[in-house]
Formats: C-alpha cells, structure tokens, sequence
C-alpha cells in the first residue's frame, strides 16, 4: 500500500484515514520477515539532522532504515560545519544531495517545513521547537491502539507540560478524529494552548491528579529547556508524580504511557506495574517510523 504523501510535516496534515493506513501499515511492516523488511529499502540513504538533543526519535529511525535495508548518514551538530557558522539552510541543501529522506529536528517551529520547501527530498519532522512531533504520535495511537484493539471510545488523559510539550500538541490533535473523551490535567502554567483545545469536542481541564478512570494517561515532562523564565519552571517543576502507589489506583487495564525522557515524573517502582507501557511505546518507534520512511518513500509491501 502506498500513502501519497511526500512530507511529513505536522499532523494536521493527516486526516483519519490517513491516519489509521499509517498504524495499518506499521501493523503490517512488523509482521513482516527480518529478511523481508531488508530487502524494502536496499542502497536507499536516510540522513538525520539534529540541530537539538534526541536519543529515541534519533536512534528508532535510525534502526528503521537499517531494517529496510537502507543505510544513514548523521549530521553531528558539534563536529558540522554548523560550527564555522553554516545555516541550517546551506546543510539541510547540501544534504538533500547525498540522501533519499531526511528526519529533521529543530528547537524553532516551522523547521522542518522550512526544510520541506527547499530541499528535493522527502523530509519528516522529528520535532520543531514546542510545536509538532508527528511522528511520536503516530506510534503512541499505534501504541494505544494495539493495547485496546481501537482508540474509540477511550477515556485519555494528558499530564504535564501541555504548554509547551509538543508531544501532546500533536497528540491532542490527532486525537480530535477520535471518538474519545479528554481530561487535560497540568498546573495553571503549563494549559494546553487555546486554539488547540478549541479543536476538541469532548474535553475537561483540571488541575487536580484524577487517573483512576481513565483507560489511558499519557505523562509528560516539564520541558525546562522551553521556558523563557528559570523561576517560571521552578513553580511547576515536580507538579505531578506518579509513583507506585498512585498508578495501583488506576483500572487494572488502563496504560500508563509517557514519550520519554522522564525525569522525575514517574518513579522507577512504577515500572513493574502492568499499566507502565512506556518502554512498549518506545519500542513502537521502529516499526512505525519503517512504515513512515518506506511509505514516503513509495515502496510496495
Ligand atoms: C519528546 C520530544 O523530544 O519532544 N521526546 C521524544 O521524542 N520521545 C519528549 C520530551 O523531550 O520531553
């Protein structure tokens, strides 16, 4: 199957359908034979820029090309001539002469399209700034998906820093094409933008850490590095955390999801518990992110 698509930019791009033949084909590219999935993509280049820090994002989509039979080329942001005073621009042209597809993640919003438009390769976003994460989002509904078997009908709350975590923007707006019920729980500095939450139809706001009837809870962390004042994040810093005794109150089927890095947003005790599904959802990067490459990339499977 073939999704006609060049870019993946911002998820409002996407539609439900477009959507939903993203997880179907994540579902079908996993169910494939190691040598099958190597045989996709073979003598075929992703490059990943990264003009700011990334271990998972990074790392998955390298490991997906590297499954398709591809190979990658990494720009190292400290050894680049991004050094000597080179833009963004001049590396992102250069690049595009060396790779097929390009991963491109940026601490200012609007990168990754500025990149789409001047470069002749397919580029997908790794994160711009507080903005978008697609990509993240299209292996969290992947994620959810496969441990309820559908995504409708849901109750999903999102934690945290949904000011200026752009998991949760993207998220938060892929999920409006659901039929699914929202509870937005952050301190009163970190609300989820308005013209995000004007999207949602069936969405409550609360500061308080209400989680035991949610099917899902989807954590996040203060993005420190986002705030322009120091002390602004120390109020809000350890607003919420989720240790062991806070997750056991959840439903015993309810997931506990969260993008990663934590840092002290949930404990390492919760880890054994069986909602704790954030290293499932890692792991979820790789099939996704080969569905994304191999479908911007037009391959049959
Ligand atoms: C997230 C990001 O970079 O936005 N990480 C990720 O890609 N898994 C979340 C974060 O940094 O908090």
């Amino acid at each position: 199957m073939s999704i006609p698509m060049n870019n993946v930019i911002s998820i409002n791009d996407l539609d439900r359908a477009e959507i939903e033949r993203f997880l179907a084909a994540a579902e079908d590219i996993e169910s494939l034979s190691r040598t099958e999935q190597h045989n996709l993509l073979q003598g075929h280049v992703l490059a990943t820029l990264f003009f700011e820090p990334s271990t998972r994002t990074r790392l998955s989509f390298q490991t997906a090309m590297q499954r398709l039979g591809g190979s990658i080329i990494n720009l190292n942001k400290q050894a680049s001539s991004l050094k000597k005073g080179e833009t963004a621009y001049d590396t992102g042209k250069v690049v595009s002469g060396y790779a097929d597809i390009a991963v491109v993640r940026s601490p200012h919003e609007g990168a990754a399209r500025m990149f789409a438009e001047n470069t002749g390769v397919p580029i997908i976003n790794g994160g711009d700034g507080a903005n978008q994460h697609p990509t993240q989002t299209l292996l969290d509904l992947y994620t959810i998906q496969q441990a309820f078997d559908g995504i409708d009908e849901l109750k999903i709350g999102l934690l945290g820093d949904l000011k200026y975590g752009r998991t949760v923007h993207s998220l938060a707006h892929a999920l409006s094409h659901f039929d699914v019920s929202l509870r937005l729980i952050s301190p009163e500095q970190t609300k989820m933008p308005r013209q995000i939450v004007d999207e949602l139809d069936n969405v409550e706001e609360t500061n308080e850490l209400e989680i035991d009837n949610l099917d899902v809870l989807y954590a996040t962390r203060i993005q420190e590095e986002r705030f322009p004042d120091r002390q602004e994040y120390e109020k809000v810093r350890g607003a919420y955390i989720l240790d062991k005794e806070t997750v056991w109150d959840m439903q015993d089927d309810a997931i506990l999801m969260h993008p990663l890095p934590r840092v002290n947003e949930i404990t390492p005790d919760v880890d054994d518990l069986p909602q704790a599904q954030y290293f499932t959802q890692a792991r979820n990067g790789v099939p996704m992110r080969m569905a994304i490459i191999a479908e911007l990339m037009g391959v049959d499977y």
